[in-house]
């Protein structure tokens, strides 16, 4: 778990359609019609009133993000982001990857969310190597956190030990060394 100016960011092995939080991230398709992998699960869990918002959006850029409710899930909103399918890291995908989340959390700020929780995007269909997606996906959190002032928590849903083990290796590294004594 790290902590930086009032906000929490922690890592955790859960379902993300299980969480309370303001908004979930969905790792979304450029049509927005729904799809495999977490996609598929929110959709089931949102029930069907969430395609049917999904109709009326036009699709969504790779590196972008749009809002809808959250209908039957226990989160208010969903924030569907798409991720860049890895085609071996020359095709723009890394910062294709952090658009997402910078996105993502633009649009949480714009509907006043505390707290939020990301699936690892592009990690699974998609194939983006875990290790470098986590370290974007928490360089751009940190880095986006500043302009996002009402943000209280951010959860990394992992769906996975592996996963998990990446995003925890990756916190511990950021927290600040301990002061030495004077
Ligand atoms: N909660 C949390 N994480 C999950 C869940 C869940 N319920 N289910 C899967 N994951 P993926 P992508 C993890 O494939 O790579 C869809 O068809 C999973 O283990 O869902 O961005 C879309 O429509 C992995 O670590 O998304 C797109 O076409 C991570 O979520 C395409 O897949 C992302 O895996 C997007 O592919």
């Amino acid at each position: 778990m790290l902590n930086i100016n009032g906000c929490t960011l922690e890592a955790r092995r859960v379902d993300i359609t299980t969480l309370a939080v303001d908004a979930i991230v969905n790792a979304a398709n450029t049509s927005l019609l729904g799809g495999g992998g977490v996609d598929g699960a929110i959709h089931r869990a949102a029930g069907q009133d969430l395609l049917r918002e999904c109709e009326t959006l036009d699709g969504c850029a790779t590196g972008e993000a749009k809002l809808t409710r959250g209908y039957r899930l226990p989160a208010r909103f969903v924030i569907h982001a798409v991720g860049p399918v890895w085609r071996g890291g020359a095709h723009g995908e890394a910062e294709l990857l952090a658009s997402c989340y910078r996105r993502s959390l633009e649009v949480a700020r714009e509907a006043q969310c505390t707290s939020i929780a990301f699936p690892a995007i592009s990690c699974g269909i998609y194939h983006f190597p875990a290790h470098d997606a986590v370290r974007i996906a928490l360089d751009t959190v940190l880095d986006t956190l500043p302009r996002t002032p009402r943000m209280e928590r951010v959860v990394f849903a992992c769906f996975d030990d592996a996963m998990l083990a990446c995003y925890q290796a990756e916190l511990t590294r950021r927290q600040a060394p301990p002061s030495k004594p004077v």
